[in-house]
């Protein structure tokens, strides 16, 4: 995959070397998960896979977003009943699944069913019918997915430390993905078990100081911010802390150019193909 080095210089003017880099997904020595956040070039981040094209967090979706050169590829993960990581982004099975038609009645937890159950779900009709059938994935079978040509970053939305850091220390990735939450607490007790996993503070509101002494006793070297409320001062205010400041979610090409422009150094998107090519066309030597 060819990828962009990209040069920013501040006041309102971003300049651009742009050089063809060997930097690719997968290539040995440029995997991993820590060169690749610390790329000067802005990272297009395909939010629940390539979620415009394909059922959100599935692995039609996954596939279409290393296809489509994402950087890296965010999924959504919760338990099984019986303790099994599941790719998924609520809590509940009614949106994205036929358990209602299926099982009756409605606002169904998905972790009050074993994989076993939740293997029976539709996951991808109510999406399109071309995707009838599709199942929901397994976190195990995400990452085979995706860090085939791409790199995970893993939303935790429910499911302990232990069980997140043994699975990626099983399938020698601790190095090879980046983790992200909204509890704070969590990402500490992942940095307490594996130091060296890169991990990702999620938020949004207004980035007080008090804020950013929390996600310093993290161990993140990534703050994932709400789009509506990132500016140029927020992201400033991350660089200022030494990390790096990615949005969330942005689908207006317009916008995530301004982004960049501020400095962000990620871009989480439904939309990573038609976001590319907007800020490598802004970007672009004129
Ligand atoms: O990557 C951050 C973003 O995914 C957080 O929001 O609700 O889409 O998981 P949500
Ligand atoms: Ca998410």
């Amino acid at each position: 995959m060819s990828r962009y080095v990209v040069s920013k210089v501040f006041l309102g003017i971003t300049a651009l070397a742009i050089v063809a880099s060997a930097a690719g997904a997968g290539e040995k020595g440029a995997g991993s998960a820590a060169g690749r956040v610390a790329s000067q070039s802005p990272l297009i981040i395909a939010h629940r896979g390539d979620s415009k094209v394909a059922p959100e967090n599935t692995l039609p979706a996954f596939a279409s977003a290393v296809q489509a050169g994402a950087d890296l590829v965010e999924l959504d993960y919760l338990h099984s009943s019986d303790g099994v990581p599941v790719v998924f982004h609520d809590g509940k099975l009614d949106r994205t699944t036929d358990a209602c038609r299926l099982w009756g009645g409605t606002e169904i937890p998905l972790e009050s069913k074993t994989l076993a159950e939740l293997r029976q779900l539709d996951a991808g009709t109510w999406f399109d019918s071309q995707f009838a059938g599709t199942r929901i994935p397994t976190l195990e079978e995400a990452l085979g997915t995706i860090q085939n040509g791409s790199m995970t970053l893993i939303e935790r939305k429910q499911g302990d430390p232990e069980t997140c850091v043994k699975l990626l220390t099983e399938k020698q990735l601790l190095d090879q993905v980046v983790v992200q939450a909204f509890d704070w607490e969590f990402l500490a007790g992942c940095h307490k078990l594996a130091p060296n996993l890169v991990l990702g503070t999620l938020g949004g509101k207004e980035l007080t100081t008090e804020k950013l002494d929390d996600i310093a006793t993290t161990g993140a070297g990534v703050v994932g911010w709400h789009d509506k409320d990132t500016d140029a001062a927020t992201i400033a205010a991350i660089h200022d802390r030494g990390w790096k400041a990615w949005v969330w979610t942005v689908d207006d090409p317009d916008r995530a150019v301004e982004l960049v422009r501020a400095g962000a150094d990620g871009i989480i998107t439904n939309r990573p193909a038609a976001i590319r090519q907007a800020v490598e066309a802004a970007l672009a030597p004129k």
